[in-house]
């Protein structure tokens, strides 16, 4: 195999290069302090690689992958949901794109539910209390949340991780309906997501970020939600409506919110920071120790497969 060069936009986890190591290409590293590469730097070294391996907050477009084409053969993402990637452009110019499917489903699964119990038990509120001098003692009617065992989890997206948050559901007493597009052929989907946010005391959101998706609960949405219910996201933020969110909070139209993932990260939005019931973290999602250096690997055998040639399992493109 003739050795490559891939760029590495940041930091990784230890061990999470081990397979280009062990490939023996040589790496392009990010700058000690892990500085993010601006679009205009990304495309300027674009054409000077075999490979990259990004995360989701290096936006590769038409003008980065277009810089590369005739040397980069592939782009893989330290990441399961690719919409930073234009994958049309990739396609079009041979080149190949990786994600890290499946090493993350449990790992997430455990952070949307950890969403689900703070924010229907309002733990955020209820610390920051505590841990401001505020708490003067046990009180009977403060902090009152909603129950979540046996009630009812609507599961928007039924794919790995989506699938993994059920079984989650299940062991906590909760009857689980779920929406997709297309009919998963499991008990409890409903064709029409409209009528899930009717009936979910809980909503959690596991689609990817697509033109279709955009937006996916919006202010009518949220309308036809039961004012106890409460709202999870750990997809990408732009599935979700903030400003709409932030005002449902605001009027009590919904109870409360756990959100990872947001429209402009890092920003966010500030109607949020002071809504109701709201447990905000800052996309944390597949942050563990293990998953994180799992993720890094597995892009990394997906650059080292490509540039020999062969076809990786988490290949994205044709
Ligand atoms: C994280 O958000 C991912 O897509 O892996």
């Amino acid at each position: 195999m003739t050795l490559a060069r891939v760029l590495v936009t940041r930091r990784l986890p230890d061990g999470g290069l081990d397979p280009l190591t062990a490939a023996g290409h040589e790496m392009v590293l990010p700058p000690p302090d892990d500085t993010p590469l601006a679009p205009s730097e990304l495309a300027g070294v674009a054409s000077t690689v075999d490979g990259i391996v990004c995360v989701l907050t290096d936006r590769i477009d038409a003008d980065v992958l277009q810089a590369g084409a005739g040397r980069l053969r592939v782009v893989a993402d330290v990441a399961v949901g690719y919409d930073n990637i234009d994958v049309t452009t990739a396609d079009a110019l041979g080149i190949a794109v990786c994600n890290t499917p499946g090493v993350l489903d449990e790992t997430t699964a455990d952070l949307a539910f950890f969403l689900i119990l703070a924010a229907s038990r309002r733990t955020s509120d209820a610390e920051a209390d505590l841990r401001e001098g505020r708490w003067t003692g046990f009180r009977m009617d403060r902090f009152l949340g909603q129950d979540v065992h046996g009630r009812t989890l609507g599961v928007v997206g039924f794919g790995r991780i989506g699938q993994a948050v059920a079984r989650r559901a299940a062991g906590f007493g909760m009857e689980v309906l779920h929406h997709a597009r297309h009919d998963t052929g499991m008990p409890g989907w409903i064709p029409d997501l409209d009528d899930l946010l009717r009936v979910a005391d809980v909503v959690t959101l596991h689609v990817p970020l697509t033109p279709h998706t955009t937006a996916l609960v919006d202010a009518r949405r949220l309308a036809l939600m039961k004012p106890s219910a409460v709202l999870v996201n750990t997809s990408r933020g732009p599935v979700l409506d903030e400003e709409a969110l932030a005002d449902a909070l605001e009027r009590g139209a919904i109870f409360g919110a756990g959100l990872d993932v947001y429209e402009r990260e890092p920003q966010v939005h500030p109607r949020l920071l002071s809504a109701p019931h709201t447990v905000l973290l800052p996309h944390i999602g597949s942050a563990s120790e293990g998953t994180r250096r799992r993720m890094a690997q597995l892009a990394c055998e997906g650059v080292v497969a490509v540039l020999a040639g062969e076809r990786p399992p988490n290949l994205v493109t044709r």
